[in-house]
């Protein structure tokens, strides 16, 4: 049985892409556009959701906690993901109801296996390991210049202190490691310039969503 199939009713959407890409900013509209179809919708983040996911929230972001090995982090993002898997992500499906994901798995291949150089095969294993083939039926991936993100992350934080340049290189790799997955699963990525106006991105990912209603979701998404 594929995963599908498992989960007729409901339908799970991810989002992924750069900080400061956008994703916060589209899912109220991605959110509007399943509900007009009469439609429930779950939103969900990452890492959070659960109560297990929120604490691990909290750990990932605690400066005292730092230097965090690498693949302690990645342990924890993925037990994030498993928690939301089991409590939110499952159950929902089941019952029809939408799931809509600020981030999911494909983000610690792209952060931890491409950013920090751990290596996205590994995370993936591990993810398979952990996680099983639980895969949203569609990804949406806000693909955005690292120099257009950046300035968007400058302009909407309090405090400029938090955004160091260092940091540019590891999001040119993270933003290749997103690209390197939507070539590896066509089927399910879907790319999208977010350096357009925020019109111009809206009137994108609903053309996507129009597309994607219209073939049906189950021409082999999911599993991959
Ligand atoms: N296409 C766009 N054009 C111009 N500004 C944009 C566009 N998309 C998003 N923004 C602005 O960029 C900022 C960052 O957007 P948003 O918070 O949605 O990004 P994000 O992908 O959720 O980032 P993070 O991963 O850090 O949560 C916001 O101030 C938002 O209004
Ligand atoms: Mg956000």
């Amino acid at each position: 049985m594929t995963m599908h199939e498992s989960f007729a009713l409901g339908v799970f959407l991810s989002v992924e892409g750069l900080d400061g890409s956008g994703k916060t900013t589209i899912l109220p509209h991605v959110r509007r556009w399943i509900e007009e179809r009469g439609h429930s919708v779950r939103l969900i983040r990452e890492p959070g959701g659960t109560k297990l996911g929120e604490r691990i929230r909290e750990l990932l972001l605690d400066p005292g906690l730092a230097p965090m090995d690498p693949w302690a982090e990645v342990c924890l993002y993925v037990a994030s993901q498993a928690q939301q898997v089991r409590d939110i992500i499952v159950p929902c499906l089941e019952q029809g109801i939408w799931v809509l994901a600020d981030r999911f798995r494909d983000a610690t291949v792209a952060y931890q296996g491409w950013g920090r150089e751990l290596g996205a095969d590994r995370v993936k294993d591990l993810q398979d390991l952990v996680l099983g083939p639980l895969f949203p039926h569609l990804t949406v991936l806000l693909d955005c210049d690292v120099a257009v993100a950046w300035h968007r992350v400058a302009k909407r934080a309090t405090s400029r202190d938090r955004l160091e340049q260092e940091a540019r290189p590891f999001m040119e790799k993270v933003r290749q490691g997103y690209l390197d997955l939507a070539r590896q699963y066509p089927q399910r990525f879907v790319v999208i310039d977010a350096t357009q106006p925020l019109a111009k991105v809206f009137q994108d990912v609903t053309a996507v969503l129009e597309a994607t209603w219209t073939s049906g979701l189950s021409g082999g998404r999911g599993g991959m």
